[in-house]
């Protein structure tokens, strides 16, 4: 399982504890960045990660913004990825069980980092149910 993470300037301490709790979780990953936290446009970033997902170069992404919004927004325009703003563990659950979601998106302003672990946890705990879901999830990708 190969995860790449990114985030833009406003997610960039939520995502230096991501890739801790990546790292101590044993998970094999890539900072896609920024490096710093000098101001960046968040669609640069998650379409890194977005485009890596797509292209089977890694299996999942994570990406985080202030809101987690704008990287939900612009990662789902690449054909392929179904990322999911999860607001709660729960939400990332449901997320991965009903939507196959492989880009895990979360707001760094409005959870701390004990939340963060909780939706983490909750999203690699959790598996595609298919079934039903698999047909819903079919119908999701774009027709021309
Ligand atoms: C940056 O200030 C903020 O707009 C961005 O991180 C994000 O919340 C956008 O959706």
């Amino acid at each position: 399982m190969k995860i790449a993470v990114g985030s833009d300037h406003a997610g960039y301490e939520m995502k230096k504890f991501v890739l801790s709790w990546l790292e101590r979780h044993g998970y094999d990953f890539e900072d896609m960045g920024p490096y710093s936290e000098e101001s960046v446009d968040y669609p640069d970033y998650a379409r890194k990660v977005a485009e890596s997902v797509a292209h089977a170069k890694f299996d999942q992404g994570i990406l985080m913004c202030g809101t987690g919004i704008g990287v939900s927004i612009a990662a789902n325009k690449v054909p392929g990825v179904r990322a999911a703003l999860a607001c709660s563990p729960e939400f990332a659950a449901l997320a991965r069980q009903h939507n196959n979601a492989n880009v895990l998106c979360f707001s760094a302003r409005f959870n701390d980092f004990e939340t963060a672990g909780r939706i983490l946890e909750s999203w690699f705990g959790s598996e595609f149910e298919g079934g039903r879901h698999q047909r819903r999830v079919d119908k999701i990708e774009p027709c021309c």
